[in-house]
């Protein structure tokens, strides 16, 4: 597959974690089960993407890598984590843009 498609991949599954972790904040407690199977499916198509993208453009392990790999993790879990804890969504939601905007700081200036 080329660069291309595993870009295209990454925004994408990047779209569908995003949107889906904010409505996780804000979603009645029966959608839960649905949600975090979508949230949960584009956070593993994010991961897959991300290392496709690695190899392809042969860009090693670098230190910006990990940390993406710290914000990946830490949006991974604030969808299961918005319906438990429902006071906290104010938190949530800065957390949700912080650890956005660190990885794309991090992939379009590649620091370390
Ligand atoms: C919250 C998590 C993440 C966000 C918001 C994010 C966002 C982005 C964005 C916006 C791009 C640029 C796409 C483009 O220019 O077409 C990108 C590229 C990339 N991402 Fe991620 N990403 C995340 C997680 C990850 C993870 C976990 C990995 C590695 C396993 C990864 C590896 C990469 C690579 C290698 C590129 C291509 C860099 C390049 O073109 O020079 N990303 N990411």
């Amino acid at each position: 597959m080329s660069p291309t498609v595993y870009h295209i991949l990454h925004v994408l599954s990047l779209l569908a974690l995003y949107g889906g972790t904010f409505y996780a904040f804000a979603a009645p407690a029966e959608t839960r089960k649905a949600t975090l199977a979508l949230t949960g499916v584009a956070s593993l198509l994010m991961l897959i993407s991300g290392f496709g993208l690695l190899a392809k453009l042969q860009l090693g392990f670098p230190v910006w890598v990990i940390v993406k790999l710290v914000c990946w993790l830490g949006l991974s879990a604030l969808g299961g984590i918005g319906y438990r804890r429902r006071g906290a969504i104010g938190a949530l939601k800065g957390t949700a843009f912080g650890l956005a905007a660190i990885a794309v700081v991090m992939v379009y200036t590649k620091p370390f």
